[in-house]
């Protein structure tokens, strides 16, 4: 009995030192309950702090979504403002205060529109549209609606006096405004021309005579220059340049030829060969008030 019993005490003992290895082994009722307590305590400040945590997050959430739909409606908002920019100020640049009004903010070559031509600035954004040096004009920009200029022969000798002369060789009509085979030119759009007519003449006697040959410069059939040549008793091989140059300003419609006024005893002469005569124009500046 005594040996049972000290095997059971022994279980105990051992039950108890296996216990004691754990937490709240030894400790008394009150004890484990205020750990139990602390631990709570730690617990639910961990959890508070998480929850400020996840409140700032969701803080910083809606801020986020806030700062978004100001963003978009900043857009949406500056989209409207470029639209009615765009609105008001449709009208052609003539400046670069206009250029700032239709929202160029950076600095550089800009062209805009001038009494008739476009011209080119430097408009400098960074200073203040009453700065000096807000706007540099530089020049002229070479704008043409409809580029013009052309270069026609003649093939054969000429000796018609009434009508433009005709030239049988279009070497160059860009634009086409020369219509070689009337021997008429029409002005496309209002501008500065230059026309330049070079006429080889031939005196065929008899000898003695006085030869003469007269071609003029027709605008819509009025002479507005004239070039002569004569000569007397000259032999049948004599030949005289005929020059007409001349710098107009056109209509568009405006119509330019070369007439033969006066022939004696002369022709205008030409071959297939050499094209001693030669008819060139060009528009040198146009005219665009107007165009825009
Ligand atoms: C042309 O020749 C004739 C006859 O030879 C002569 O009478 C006349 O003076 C000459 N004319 C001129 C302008 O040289
Ligand atoms: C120029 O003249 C030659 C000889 O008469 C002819 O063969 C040729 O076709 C002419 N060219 C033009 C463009 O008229």
């Amino acid at each position: 009995m005594a040996a049972h019993l000290s095997l059971i005490f022994l279980s105990l003992s051992a039950l108890l030192v296996c216990c004691s290895t754990g937490a709240i082994a030894g400790r008394s009722v009150e004890e484990q309950l205020q750990q139990l307590n602390e631990n709570y305590m730690e617990m639910k400040e961990l959890l508070a702090a998480k929850n400020r945590r996840l409140e700032a997050l969701e803080a910083l959430e809606v801020e986020v979504m806030e700062q978004k739909s100001l963003v978009a409606a900043l857009q949406q908002s500056g989209t409207q403002v470029a639209a009615a920019n765009r609105q008001v100020t449709s009208a052609v640049p003539r400046s670069c205060a206009d250029l700032k009004c239709k929202g160029e903010t950076i600095s550089g070559l800009y062209s805009i529109m001038g009494a008739k031509s476009v011209e080119m600035v430097y408009c400098d954004f960074s200073k203040a549209t009453y700065e000096a040096g807000f706007q540099k004009w530089l020049g002229y920009v070479d704008v043409k609606s409809v580029p013009t200029y052309f270069y026609v022969q003649k093939n054969n000798t000429y000796t018609t006096l009434s009508g433009p002369i005709p030239f049988e060789l279009e070497v160059v009509n860009i634009g086409g405004a020369m219509n070689s085979a009337s021997g008429i030119f029409t002005a496309p759009r209002p501008g500065t021309y230059f026309f330049a007519f070079t006429g080889e003449i031939r005196f065929t006697g008899p000898i003695p005579s006085v030869v003469a040959a007269v071609v003029g410069l027709q605008l819509n059939g009025i002479k507005v220059g004239s070039s002569h040549a004569t000569d007397s008793n000259t032999s049948t091989s004599t030949y005289s340049q005929l020059a007409l140059q001349s710098i107009l300003n056109l209509k568009a419609g405006d119509q330019v030829s070369v007439t033969i006024d006066f022939l004696n005893n002369a022709i205008v002469y030409d071959n297939p060969y050499q094209h001693f005569n030669h008819f060139t124009g060009m528009l040198l500046e146009e005219n665009l008030a107007g165009l825009i």
